[in-house]
């Protein structure tokens, strides 16, 4: 298969988890016979210091026309003035919008060797293997009007929580579909007791189950979903929620998993790549991390299991993707680790570990 994928490197350990990204698209193309055409770009804050944008014409345009994007952060103190009038989120913001992703995969699954990582008990964490689906692109955070105003001599702020049945729809047959390769249970979480839009939502993801007979349905509140996630976390299969309770839960998930360094992400639309594949941008959950950037210690591993996720959802190589998720696996089953979880290796060692695992058995993955 010939593939162009865009990388945009970013800002603080951007670059440095985005090479070993690279580096297993690379090994993966050689091992499976692909050609994957990689080119850079800047976003964040490096465009603004080089263009004076956070999303410079010709990335928009290279993410628009090549079949998949890879992130690797974006931001950092130098560029944190908060009343700047530009600011390197945009870039991130822009692009979600621009090439209309309006749904969020994280998947969560801690590696067993890792459970001790986390502050929850082990023994809940031991079956834990969730999808939380966030709507991307509605809700609160688009929703109009949106303004300061000044009511009887005081200020006032308003936001608007906004849904259409469609904009629910799209992203609930994504997480239904999605349901239907795992343990085939969505869980659809609103706060629906409170909140007309939450009703709206709650009514349109039921209306759709009987298109989905294989898959359980359950509902949950905002409130009992962020308790339950910590008393029951095993019992979730597909989480699908709203930007803004999505915003929320997807952090709280990622405790789960114990390093921020471990876990990936996916940001799907409607639209196709030349692949006739949905066109995706994916990134580690993390942020630039300036604390440890330039040290080249950065744990890769969300990068590179966001380069799995592009390998499945974006190029259809599922047998791709799965080798790296494997090669994952043994690299940590096999002791190897990065500083955040405990261990010396540099990212580019622990890089060099997980390709050295790809297509081979865990023990044949020692080294
Ligand atoms: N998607 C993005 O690009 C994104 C997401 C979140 C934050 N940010 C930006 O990143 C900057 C720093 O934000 P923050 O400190 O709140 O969050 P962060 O995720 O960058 O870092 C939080 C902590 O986790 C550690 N960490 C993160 N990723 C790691 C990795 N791969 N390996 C080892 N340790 C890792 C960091 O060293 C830090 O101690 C801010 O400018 C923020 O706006 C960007």
């Amino acid at each position: 298969m010939k593939a162009q994928i865009t990388l945009l490197p970013g800002d603080g350990i951007g670059p440095e988890v985005l090479a070993a990204g690279k580096s297993v698209l690379e090994s993966i193309a050689q091992k499976f016979g692909h050609s994957f055409e990689m080119q850079e770009y800047l976003i964040g804050g490096c465009a603004i210091d080089a263009r004076g944008t956070a999303l410079p014409e010709d990335t928009l345009q290279a993410c628009q026309s090549s079949d998949a994007v890879l992130l690797g952060a974006v931001g950092g103190p130098k560029w944190d003035d908060p009343t700047a009038p530009v600011r390197p989120e945009q870039g991130l913001l822009g692009l979600r919008k621009e090439l209309g992703l309006f749904a969020n995969l994280r998947p969560v699954k801690p590696h067993p060797d890792l459970l001790d990582a986390s502050p929850l008990r082990r023994e809940l964490l031991v079956e834990v293997d969730l999808l939380v689906i966030r709507e991307l692109t509605g809700g609160i955070y688009f929703g109009q009007p949106r303004e300061r105003r000044s009511v009887n001599g005081e200020e006032q702020a308003v936001d608007t929580m906004i849904y259409s049945e469609s904009e629910v729809r799209r992203v609930a047959h994504l997480a239904f579909k999605l349901a239907r390769g795992r343990k085939a249970k969505v869980t659809s979480v609103d706060k629906a007791n409170v909140l007309e839009s939450s009703r709206l939502w709650r009514q349109t993801v039921s209306s759709m189950a009987g298109d989905y007979p294989d898959v359980v349905l359950e509902h949950l509140l905002v409130d009992a979903a962020a308790m339950h996630l910590l008393t029951r976390p095993a019992t979730f299969d597909v989480m699908l929620t709203s930007n803004l309770f999505g915003d929320i839960l997807t952090d709280e998930a990622s405790v789960l998993s114990g390093s921020m360094g471990n876990l990936s992400s996916a940001s799907l639309g409607e639209s196709t790549n030349n692949l006739n594949q949905p066109k995706g941008l994916f990134e580690p959950i993390h942020g630039s991390a300036p604390d440890i950037a330039g040290q080249g210690i950065a744990n890769p591993i969300g990068t590179i299991l966001s380069a799995a996720m592009l390998l499945r959802h974006s190029l259809g190589l599922e047998s791709e993707a799965r080798a790296v998720e494997d090669a994952v696996q043994s690299a940590i089953s096999n002791g190897y680790r990065t500083p955040d979880l405990g261990g010396s290796l540099s990212t580019s060692q622990m890089t060099e570990k997980i390709i050295a695992g790809f297509g081979v058995s865990k023990s044949e993955a020692v080294l």
